[in-house]
């Protein structure tokens, strides 16, 4: 069991938990939420003893294994593979006791070993490292490349493999998505289903919350509370609390009722389409959540676009990859003014490949692309983080953006995503993750774009910047493409899908839920075909082992073969001469030959004697010589 009990936990002058007392149970799977920078991750820092509190005691069971995600991977050269293994540091050790103990040929030692990695099942860790970099989105030709091959989201996902690898009791996930696609996402938490220690879970992102967690705990105003359900149970309670406040209650009101109001609208006018009805459902469900974040700190919604040029943008029979290598084919789309277009499609089959496209980063390799005058893209992926300036302020950056536009105007705009006070002038260097994205998408927003291209724009965002996004994305009339691994936002804001799938990109006929069924049998297929190709394996295994011992009898036929024939005139040889030799014995020995007194006979009978004994003793050597070389061949 967890136990804090009266904790104070600090960064530096910033107190980040005051006075919190909480068991956690083992078994339980917490979800821990809050916004940015309220100290989650400060505490798991604490949990895994790099962070010591003010004040107060943790407990946590002395003999726990704690699995927690690197942040970092040094670049080497070991395998992928090798590098997943590594996160279980028992079989490791046992592993290379193992070796030590074979070198000193301590056979007692080795016997225990063997039995200890038969207890943690190590003749089964590679097939359960193979399971792990599957599912995270790694192909077999991954697993023997070095670490150092991988780009930086890669080798955050294997550093997640390496952490799920562990057999640990406390596993600690800060934010796993972040690094993710769907198909991902949702192997991530049937994998999270069957893992049987106590799980702490920082997430922002609402649906997977609910598929892994039996309690929230929720960081606010330096207050840890915890709750027992999933997120969708918490919200509700937490709903309730927010209502017992009046000035929080009348604003809940107001904004249900806007929020109503606009569905009603949207409604009116939507399709028999399965995605449209879903879409609805989804934003029906706005109004629920949108009471549980009447506190928010942000404000802010999309400018009118300008007039918008139709159709916006028509690709034809467009090639895309990079290098000689074509990631998509054939691709046809056309973008009409108010399109609302989700790209869905397993990891790496060339969705941002299709934005970047879209963004102009990235020239097509044959077809045709054609963009209508007046379009203004608003395009956002995380690598453009990089070019915010880091010694500059959000309010620079936006009077850079509209030097013409009054200091304060600018100013109420940053609040809306709340950048107030000295935030609005601090310097962009040290900020985090979610205050980056949050300012990058304000840039964007204030662009007025008429074509948004957004590419995973939720990654770090807490739950009240998501909903405020999802809400101002709900309401804008421009277009939108839309990459993204939260189902809530994609289920909200896309009118239409793009299935971006083996090579090819076609409409997908469905909703979210359709999509993760698709995914679905698409991984049974894909096990499946592997199963094949590994019985396949094994026959043709089989077919070889027998091939190969064919050969080799056929082999050791065709040694013994002169051997025995020799062997078999030898013996006939030496039953002549021993045959021979007997009976010139019997005359050599008869007192009759010597008494006819010719020596000249005698001396020839007892030359062939001498002659006769070498011969059967050097036919006997070569006879056992012949059958040792026998033996060494070996059965047949
Ligand atoms: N290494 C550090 N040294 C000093 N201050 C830090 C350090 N890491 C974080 N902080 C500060 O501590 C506070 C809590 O940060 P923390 O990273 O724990 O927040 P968080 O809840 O995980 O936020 P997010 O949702 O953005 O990940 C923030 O004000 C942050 O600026
Ligand atoms: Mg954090």
């Amino acid at each position: 069991m967890i136990q804090f009990r009266s904790l104070f936990l600090a960064r530096g002058a910033r107190l980040l938990i005051d006075n919190l007392s909480l068991q956690i149970h083992p078994g339980w799977r917490v979800g821990v939420i809050g916004a940015n920078g309220t100290g989650k991750s400060s505490l798991f820092a604490l949990l895994r003893g790099e962070l010591h509190q003010e004040q107060g005691e943790l407990d946590l069971p002395p003999a726990w294994t704690i699995a927690h995600v690197a942040q970092e991977t040094p670049a080497l050269a070991s395998s992928a593979l090798d590098y997943i293994l590594d996160g279980d540091t028992e079989l490791r050790r046992v592993q290379r006791d193992l070796a030590a103990a074979e070198a000193a040929h301590d056979g007692h030692l080795i016997g225990e070993l063997h039995t200890r990695l038969q207890e943690i099942e190590g003749y089964a860790a590679t097939a359960r490292a193979s399971t792990l970099l599957h599912g995270l989105g790694f192909s077999d030709a991954d697993f023997s490349r070095p670490v150092s091959d991988f780009s930086g989201g890669w080798r955050m996902r294997l550093n997640l493999a390496q952490a799920l690898m562990c057999r640990s009791d406390l596993l600690l996930l800060d934010e796993p998505t972040n690094h993710l696609d769907l198909d991902a996402v949702v192997w991530l938490e049937k994998w999270l289903a069957a893992y049987r220690g106590t799980l702490l879970l920082i997430s922002h992102d609402r649906d997977f919350l609910d598929a892994c967690v039996t309690h929230i705990a929720f960081l606010e105003a330096q207050k840890l509370t915890l709750y027992t359900g999933n997120y969708d149970d918490f919200e509700d309670q937490h709903a309730a609390q927010l209502a017992q406040q009046q000035a929080l209650f009348e604003k809940q009101q107001r904004e249900v009722a806007h929020l109503q109001k606009y569905i009603d609208r949207f409604r009116a006018k939507a399709t028999k389409a399965r995605q449209a009805q879903s879409r609805i459902k989804a934003l029906a469900r706005m109004e629920r959540i949108t009471a549980a974040h009447v506190d928010t700190p942000f404000d802010f919604s999309f400018p009118e676009p300008d007039r918008a040029p139709d159709p916006m943008v028509t690709l034809k029979n467009l090639k895309l990859g990079y290098g000689d290598k074509t990631i998509l084919d054939r691709v046809k789309l056309e973008l009409r003014p108010g399109a609302r277009l989700g790209l869905l499609g397993p990891n790496g089959a060339g969705k941002s490949t299709l934005i970047r496209l879209l963004a102009g980063e990235l020239a097509a390799q044959g077809g045709t692309a054609l963009f209508g005058k007046g379009v203004v893209l608003g395009y956002f992926a995380q690598h453009q983080l990089e070019q915010l300036r880091p010694d500059e302020s959000p309010l620079q950056h936006l009077i850079r953006q509209e030097p013409l536009t009054r200091e304060q105007e600018l100013r109420d705009y940053l609040g809306g995503f709340d950048f107030r006070g000295p935030m609005a002038d601090a310097k962009v260097a040290p900020f985090s993750g979610g205050e980056k994205s949050r300012l990058a998408l304000a840039l964007l927003i204030r662009h007025k774009p008429n074509l948004l291209l957004l590419d995973e724009p939720t990654n770090h965002l807490d739950l009240d910047m998501r909903h405020a996004l999802t809400l101002a994305l709900s309401e804008y009339d421009g277009s939108m493409v839309l990459v993204s691994h939260d189902r809530a936002l994609l289920r909200t804001v896309c009118d239409d899908f793009l299935l971006v799938a083996d090579g090819v990109a076609e409409p997908f006929d469905g909703d979210i839920d359709d999509y993760l069924v698709w995914l679905d049998a698409r991984r049974n297929r894909e096990a499946a075909a592997n199963m094949d190709v590994q019985a396949a394996d094994d026959k043709a295994t089989r077919i070889a082992n027998r091939e190969a011992e064919k050969a080799d009898r056929q082999a050791k036929l065709q040694r013994r073969r002169p051997l025995l024939k020799e062997l078999e005139q030898l013996e006939k040889k030496l039953a002549a001469w021993q045959e021979e030799k007997k009976q010139l014995d019997e005359r050599i020995a008869d007192p009759a030959l010597y008494t006819r007194g010719d020596s000249s006979e005698v001396q020839s009978l007892l030359k062939r004697q001498g002659e006769l004994a070498a011969s059967i003793d050097s036919g006997e050597e070569r006879w056992l010589d012949i059958q040792t070389e026998i033996e060494g061949i070996g059965e047949l």
